[in-house]
Order: C-alpha cells, then structure tokens, then sequence
C-alpha cells in the first residue's frame, strides 16, 4: 500500500490513530493524536469470564473478542468525539500473543480500513508497551538517546535497549534485545502465586493489595543465578541478563505446605468460584497472616530481583535512562524501588501514565504513527504472528 495518499502529514486532514488491541484478554480500541495525545482509551476486560479458570482460555478469549470488538471501537470513536471518516489510520496488533484471539482484532481492522479506505498499520504488542512511556519519554528532551526498556507483563521480561538515532520526535526508535527470563514471565509468576494462594486472575493486584498488609521479610526468597554463554556479550543471542521466575513458584508452594497454609487457600477458592467478581477487600477476612506475609515476601523478591538485574543492564549497556512497562509496570511497589535505586545511581525511570501499564490499545495507535509518516503500511495479507519478536 505504499504510496497511497498520506493523510494526515502537518497541514492535512487527520492526525488521529485508531488502535485496536486483542492479542490475550482485553479487547481495546482508542484513538491517539500524533501518538501522543490520548483522546479515548476503551478497554472490555474479560477478567470475570476467565477468572473462574485461574488463567486466560484461548477459546474463549476469541468468542469474548468478537463479542466486544464493535460496541468497543464505536465506544472509542464516540469518547473522542470522531466518526471513522476523521481517522487517518488503522493500527491493530498483529503479535505476539494468542492466534485466535489476534485473528479477532486483525480481521475486524482488516475490513474496517477497507470499507472506511483508510490505510492499516501493524504493530508490535511489545513496542506497544514500550510506546506507552515513550509517550510521555518522546516529548521529553530524550528523543535521540537510548533507553533501557524493561518490558514487564504476563508473558514477557525482556530487556531492549530502543534508540532513535534520528533524533526527530516522529522517527522510528531500534531495539535491542539485552536480557530476558529463561523461563516465566514476572507477571505469570505473580498469577500462579495468587492462584496457589487461592486468590484471583490476575494475581499482579491481588498479590499487591495483599502484601501491603504482610511482613515482606517473613519469607525469603532466592532466585537462582542464571548464567548466560559467553555472558557479557550483549546481543539477542547471548543476552547478558538473564531472568529466572520459575523457581519462585515452587517456593510458594513449598511454604504454604510447610506452614499449613493450604485449606485456607482452599476456602478463598471456593469463595471466588461462587464470586467471581469479588474485589481482595472481600477477600481480607479470609486471609490469615501468613499469607498476608507470603504475599508481601513474594512482592519484595520479585521486584528487588527486577530492579536489581535492570539496574545491572542499565550499568553494562551504559544507559542512562531506563522505561520500565507491561502490566507488572503498574506494581506501586515495583515503581516506588525502581526510583529509589535509579535516583541513587544517578539514573532517570520512567513508567506509562496510570492506565496504560496493563494491555491497552492507546499504545498501539502510538507506536503505529512514525509508521504512519513513514507510510509503512500493512499488507492486504496481513495475518496473526503468535511469536513475533522485537
Ligand atoms: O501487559 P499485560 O496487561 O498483558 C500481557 O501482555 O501479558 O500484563 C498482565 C500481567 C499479569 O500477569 C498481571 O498479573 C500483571 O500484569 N499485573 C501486575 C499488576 N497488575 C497487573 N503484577 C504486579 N502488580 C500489579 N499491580
Ligand atoms: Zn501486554
């Protein structure tokens, strides 16, 4: 589609961005000026639909889709107060994360750009969420540096080293993959915690809500040194850091088995299964001390282990300036150490404005606009890609 007029450049018609995101389970649409300015942000959740499971289920994470795929894009349109004619562009996400379900969100952007004849973008869910604070990072004086980014979320703990050497605010930014987990993503380590703790999907919140009224040094937790080939060496094949969360989860389990800790995790269950949509106030009174401590052990060694390897990359990649994003990003505690041990090394860190940490579709229409200008358009046979790396 190169070569297509190119709405929307300074002094044309539109600047705006419609983003549509289904890659796992919310289904989102939102429309962004100059992938900056956030004129709606819709997100349908499907938490209480999966949340019964303990997990999200492909299956229906597709149905629930294509459920909620049109009443949330015309939601979208009318909170920014457009009709599909004043867009400039289409930006769907087309991996990594569940076939079925990014099938859903690329057909619909798919047939929509087709009948409005606007052009599509595709994009990457992990520059999404690494967009969603370049955001805020781009319109800094940071533009033409490079950043460490930590992308943090139910499926990924990578670290990029993203840099625009262009300089111009509108260029594309380069990533390097420089660490990774070996195993399990963070963010999966706090869901199978909080389902071993009998609490919801995500576990992420209710792990936090949890452990702010635990003892974070009731439990230790170690984490395995993982060692890389030719470790120092950074580049995606010998990342120099390396992650490791699979561990922990056994930890947890070994604990509550220890400490007789399981027919109250049972009862929480239990609970949840005929609430659903039960908040973690609910489910206070249903939990005793010890695990309000393993709550708050856990929280700390997660995020000490975070902070700590990210600092070491930051050190060994020479950066400056670290974004810290995904879902895990929105952790309060995670935020809070992570500025504590930057500001102490002299380093800057920044994290995505409240509500765009989690699966959003803002951030796809944000990383879709220096393709936009660059008119890197999708092709007619775009289609899912369930691996697709950055
Ligand atoms: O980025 P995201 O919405 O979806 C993926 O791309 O995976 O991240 C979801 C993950 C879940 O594993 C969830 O437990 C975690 O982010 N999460 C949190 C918090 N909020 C969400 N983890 C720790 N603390 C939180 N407050
Ligand atoms: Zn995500």
């Amino acid at each position: 589609m190169k070569g297509e007029p190119q709405l929307g450049r300074a002094g044309t018609t539109s600047s705006l961005v419609l983003g549509i995101e289904t890659s796992c389970d919310e289904t989102a649409a939102a429309v962004v000026r100059e992938g900056r300015e956030v004129l709606s942000n819709v997100v349908a959740s499907q938490i209480a639909t999966h949340s019964a499971y303990g997990g999200v289920v492909p299956e229906i994470a597709s149905r629930e889709h294509l459920r909620q795929i049109a009443p949330v894009v015309r939601e979208a349109l009318q909170q920014a107060g457009v009709s599909l004619a004043d867009i400039c562009a289409i930006a769907v996400t087309e991996g990594p994360g569940l076939a079925g379900a990014l099938f859903v969100g690329i057909a619909y952007a798919k047939a929509l750009a087709f009948a409005a004849g606007k052009p599509l973008l595709a994009v990457n869910h992990l520059e999404g969420h690494i967009y969603s604070a370049l955001m805020r990072h781009q319109s800094a004086k940071k533009a033409g540096k490079k950043l460490l980014a930590l992308v943090v979320s139910g499926g990924h703990t990578h670290l990029y080293i993203a840099s625009n050497p262009a300089g111009p605010r509108e260029a594309a930014w380069h990533y390097e993959m420089v660490g990774r987990t070996v195993d399990d993503a963070a963010g999966e380590a706090f869901d199978k915690a909080a389902r071993l703790l009998g609490l919801g999907y995500p576990g992420g919140p209710w792990i936090a809500a949890l452990a702010e009224r635990g003892d974070p040094a009731a439990v230790r937790f170690s984490f395995a040194q993982v060692k890389a080939k030719g470790q120092g060496e950074a580049n995606a094949a010998t990342p120099a850091v390396l992650f490791s969360y699979s561990g922990i989860k056994t930890a947890v389990a070994r604990t509550m088995e220890l400490r007789g800790m399981k027919a109250a995790a049972e009862r929480r269950r239990e609970v949840l299964v005929r609430e659903p949509n039960s908040a973690p106030d609910a489910l206070l009174a249903l939990c005793e001390p010890a695990a309000l401590d393993l709550a708050a052990s856990f929280q700390q060694a997660m995020v000490e282990d975070l902070v700590r390897k990210t600092l070491r990359a930051a050190q060994i990649q020479n950066a400056t300036d670290i974004v810290v994003t995904g879902g895990v990003a929105a952790n309060v505690r995670l935020r809070r150490r992570f500025s504590e041990e930057a500001a102490k090394s002299g380093l800057t860190v920044e994290f995505p404005v409240s509500g765009l940490s989690t699966d959003n579709a803002a951030m796809i229409a944000a990383a879709a606009w220096p393709k936009f200008l660059q008119s890197q358009f999708a092709p007619p046979e775009l289609t899912a890609q369930p691996s697709l790396r950055l």
